[in-house]
């Protein structure tokens, strides 16, 4: 079943305008909305009195006229008198600075009281709502880590960060072992000892922060079991999930999504430029478990709560593309924030479907048109899923590691990932973004790009695909690091050094704007020439061949781009980042081929397959018309016309056809 709706807040609103509302939302044919998850002070106005009237008669009506319910646990805000008895439960920051109520995501996820409070209001809230009808699920609390809130350093955590150090290493000796804390005289002794990597004078030691970093992930996860747990246990016919914020870098979302039956995110589109860098972050989320919602799809301006300012209204039509341009990437349910744009409070500037005086209006209309189309398109959505060929491992050890050295000036591991990310989309084709320890059977090519920490399991699984005939391409700073974030003592690429066929003779990290000049001598960009820079590697080649060679006469002989055949498959190794055009066309022989070639910049093109059939999407992320050739005629479901093999796509249009 296709998901359509809204983020509603009764709350904020009287019971003859949640009538009006619900008239509306009908109209625009919603089948569900998402509420509670700021409440926490209505359902439990004092410690133990629990007050639920007020919403069942939402859920209530909300179910006569057909609309689902999925309830929000409200923990990200506890009410006030939680910290008249609790001023425990506040995070700190790590300079000391206390993170005080009054806006949200303020308690630590390790305070005991904060804990058990949470499981409280949780526990009531499931058995109270357990068998109503109308209700089909849960998210856990909301935005885990918002406003830079996943790292505490409180005493709580100082605590908790021990036990987990603990319970990873065993003994002391151990730790010692693993940070390399011989260096600068870091060695303990005692469990007491270990610190949190607090403001310091200079960098931490990088294992250590590293594991800090794992365990304040970690410590979402676990509040995210908890709740899981319980609710799974209280309500079994619900499902339960969490919306994830999309590239948001500070929590492992693989092992958070363990505890949800399908993930959801929150999409904010126009905020990094490109429309592809949203089907990154749908590509991400889908990659979890294979399914997902968009819980949060922009409708509005926003409206910045901390500097006072309203964004950016939608253009015309941009609201319909983010819809479908989210459905196309594989989403199963699209609930639009908010309704309505709230009269008071931090996000007065945010927008929602309705402005402050509730006029339906433009947007309305739009999420209106959708709603219908969605609802034509209800069954042939059913069971269909993105199925890619492609996968690109992303890996959050990885990630936090170059986050905090990131080698060179200017080098983001993240926007690395999307560069490489965008070159596989720019050919028609979609990607699994997946763990290091992800089954890679079943994808034609691998992605890993700057896969620094490698261990034997890792090497092993990328070794067994290539082995088995899969093409993986990794490029610059790859197995240089060990999973406690010490250096290999092996010449780079490591434990990957046998496929990759070829090492590392020197790297040269580059100063910004510095560049050198590489040209291809085989393949498909043959005799091409182009700059590289940001950071280098000289290759030596031992039963490579070089596809791309230094210019300068001072690296002579030396490759940038290796190709090896391995076992049946074959491993690409880029000594260089290339990004653009170039890394577009070189990825062209290692990727497989899609279904239309040659897709013009801003065009978007999915495929979503089942047992009904095989739909392709053709999205239109920009305002001017595109042309594209499909390959033949089609049945276009939309309109139920007859298009292809020249199709014209409308600025922010879409067309589906089934294929
Ligand atoms: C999200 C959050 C919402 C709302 C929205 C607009 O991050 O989950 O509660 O704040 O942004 O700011």
């Amino acid at each position: 079943m296709f998901y359509y709706g809204a983020c509603y807040y009764p709350e904020h609103w009287t019971a003859a305008q949640v009538e009006k509302d619900i008239a509306l939302m009908q109209k625009a044919r919603f089948n569900v909305v998402r509420m509670g998850e700021f409440a926490w002070t209505k359902f439990e106005p004092e410690q133990g009195r629990y007050r639920f009237e007020w919403l069942d008669s939402a859920i209530k009506a909300l179910h006569e006229a057909g609309i689902s319910t999925v309830l929000c646990t409200p923990t990200c805000i506890p009410p006030q008198w939680v910290y008249a008895k609790h001023a425990d439960v506040l995070q700190e920051k790590a300079d000391g600075t206390v993170q005080h109520p009054g806006s949200r995501c303020h308690c630590c996820k390790n305070a005991p009281a904060y804990q058990m409070l949470s499981e409280g209001i949780v526990r009531e809230m499931a058995k109270h709502y357990a068998k109503m009808e109308g209700v089909i699920g849960w998210q856990v609390d909301n935005e885990f880590g918002c406003h830079g809130t996943t790292r505490c350093f409180c005493d709580h955590c100082k605590k908790a960060f021990r036990e987990w150090v603990r319970e990873r290493y065993g003994s002391t000796d151990a730790v010692n072992e693993a940070w390399g804390t011989s260096f600068w005289g870091f060695d303990f002794h005692q469990w007491y000892e270990i610190p949190l990597p607090r403001t310091m004078p200079a960098g931490p030691n990088p294992g250590h922060w590293l594991d800090f970093l794992r365990f304040s992930s970690d410590s979402q996860v676990g509040f995210q079991k908890i709740q899981y747990d319980l609710l799974k246990d209280l309500c079994p016919g619900h499902f339960v999930t969490h919306n994830c914020m999309g590239c948001f870098p500070d929590i492992d979302y693989y092992r958070l999504s363990d505890y949800m039956d399908f993930p959801v995110w929150d999409n904010y589109p126009n905020q990094a430029g490109d429309p592809l860098y949203e089907s990154y972050a749908h590509e991400i989320t889908r990659s979890f478990k294979g399914h997902y919602w968009v819980m949060e799809e922009r409708s509005g301006t926003t409206g910045d709560a901390s500097a006072g300012l309203m964004g950016e209204q939608p253009e015309p039509g941009e609201i319909r593309r983010w819809a479908w341009q989210s459905s196309a990437n594989g989403a199963d349910g699209i609930v639009y924030f908010r309704w309505r744009a709230c009269l008071t409070g931090a996000e007065q500037y945010w927008h929602g479907i309705l402005d402050h005086d509730s006029k339906p209006r433009r947007r309305y209309r739009e999420v209106r048109q959708t709603g219908k189309e969605f609802a034509r398109l209800a069954a042939a959505l059913e069971g269909t899923q993105v199925v890619p060929k492609v996968a690109l491992i992303r890996s959050f050890d990885t990630l936090w590691s170059l986050e905090r050295q990131p080698g060179a000036v200017g080098f983001s591991y993240d926007r690395h990932c999307f560069e490489m990310y965008r070159a596989v989309k720019r050919q028609g084709l979609s990607c699994d973004m997946v763990s290091m320890d992800a089954r890679l059977d079943g994808y034609v090519t691998v992605l890993a790009p700057s896969l620094s920490l490698v261990d034997e399991t890792v090497a092993a699984s990328l070794a067994a695909f290539v082995r088995q005939g899969g093409t993986l391409v990794l490029t610059p700073q790859s197995g240089a690091r060990t999973m406690s974030n010490a250096m290999w003592d092996l010449p780079r690429p490591g434990l990957l050094a046998e496929m990759v066929g070829a090492t590392v003779e020197e790297v040269r990290p580059y100063h910004q704007g510095q560049t050198n000049e590489i040209s291809f001598a085989r393949g498909s960009l043959i005799a091409q020439v182009c700059a590289v820079g940001t950071w280098v590697e000289l290759l030596e080649c031992d039963t490579a061949e070089a596809l791309a060679e230094y210019r300068d006469e001072a690296f002579k002989g030396k490759a940038a781009i290796t190709r090896n055949e391995f076992g049946e498959g074959v491993v690409y190794y880029l000594g260089v980042y290339l990004s653009g055009h170039i890394l577009e066309s070189f990825l062209r022989d290692a990727l497989p081929r899609p279904f239309v070639e040659g897709i013009s910049e801003g065009l978007e093109i999915t495929e979503r397959t089942g047992e009904n059939g095989r739909l392709v999407f053709v999205v239109n992320n920009t305002a001017e018309r595109k042309s594209v050739t499909l390959p033949g005629e089609f049945e276009e479901l939309l309109t139920g016309e007859t298009v292809g093999p020249n199709l014209k796509v409308s600025g922010n249009g879409v067309v589906v056809v089934r294929a």
